[in-house]
């Protein structure tokens, strides 16, 4: 795939599926008004962070404030009327989006998920979630929350009088129950080394996390739009799950394994931890049918390990 660098206006049909290699400041005055119908924004947290030689440096909470809001002011006007925003941040950094997040849109969430990983802290509790705040332009947003249920384990198998499950079922590799998603999530795993998705970008997000807020909050053929894009998963997912896509990432190195991960789709799109429509709790590949099979480089076959 050829990466993009924009110097004159884009049409909504030349960045449809296309990834941008360039500072989302310098792209962002050629990119058309109202074509972004889900908006995910992973930006870096106020942390130092090396990402492959672009280093952002954390900056007082003033400083970044305003970084913030200059990125957020800068996108609102290529979101349609009933887009919906997802914005990624961890414990310290939500403090400074959330304000200019309820200044621009309307926040309707704040997700909380388990990392799973992390280091332990001596004398601090280890930093173990981030957050997703979850913003909608106006009222009028979709939202399936049937497409987002999470099939888990019945830990209290009640029965009605006549035997039959009471909201539960009863299948050759266990008992499970459909329930509604909330937003405190426990079944994300970060990429590590033996999942197919997995890259070496510091902050990659898990393809998991990412079929969610796209399942939850956009259509088919809806148009995905990423202008921190890193290793690509926003791009990968639409792609899997059939959005529209355009992400824009400074690193070019980042862009060309998001390329590769696009290109690897073909063979496998497959997303880890969903199967059957709905999400599984971790530990659970070996109840999902049918079993998700890997493609080595060498065109072996390998069944996933456990999330
Ligand atoms: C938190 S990471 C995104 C990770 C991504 N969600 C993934 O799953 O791989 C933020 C990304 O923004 C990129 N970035 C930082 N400043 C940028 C800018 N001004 N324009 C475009 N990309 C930028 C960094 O290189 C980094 O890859």
């Amino acid at each position: 795939m050829d990466l993009l660098c924009l110097s004159e206006a884009a049409s909504v049909a030349s960045l449809t599926d296309r990834i941008i290699n360039q500072d989302f400041c310098l792209a962002r005055p050629f990119l058309p008004e109202g074509f972004v119908d889900l908006l995910i924004l992973d930006p870096p947290y106020n942390l130092t962070k090396n990402y492959n030689g672009h280093i952002f440096r954390s900056q007082e909470a003033e400083a970044y404030t305003s970084w913030f809001d200059d990125v957020a002011a800068s996108l609102l006007p290529f979101l349609r009327p009933a887009a919906s925003v997802y914005v990624c941040s961890d414990w310290r950094t939500s403090n400074l989006v959330f304000p200019v997040l309820d200044k621009h849109l309307h926040v309707r969430n704040r997700i909380t998920w388990e990392r799973e990983k992390g280091r332990g802290a001596k004398a601090n509790w280890k930093n173990n979630t981030e957050d997703i705040w979850f913003c909608t332009v106006s009222d009028d947003y979709y939202f399936n929350v049937e497409a987002v249920k999470l099939k888990r384990r019945v830990i209290a198998p009640y029965r009605f009088d006549d035997g039959e499950p009471k909201d539960w079922e009863e299948t050759q590799n266990g008992n499970y129950r459909l329930t509604y998603p909330s937003n405190l999530w426990s079944d994300i795993t970060i990429p590590f080394w033996s999942m197919p998705e997995n890259t070496d970008h510091p902050t990659q997000k898990p393809e998991k996390l990412m079929a969610k807020l796209l399942l939850a909050s956009s259509r088919p053929n809806d148009f995905v739009f990423d202008p921190f894009l890193g290793s690509g998963t926003s791009a990968v997912v639409a792609k899997k799950l059939h959005r529209r896509f355009c992400g824009i990432e400074i690193n070019r190195a980042y862009c060309c394994w998001a390329a590769k991960r696009l290109q690897q789709t073909e063979d496998d799109s497959t997303i880890q931890g969903y199967s059957d429509g709905v999400f599984w709790e971790r530990n659970s590949l070996n109840d999902q049918t049918p079993h998700k099979i890997h493609r080595t480089p060498r065109g072996n076959t390998l069944e996933l390990f456990n999330e």
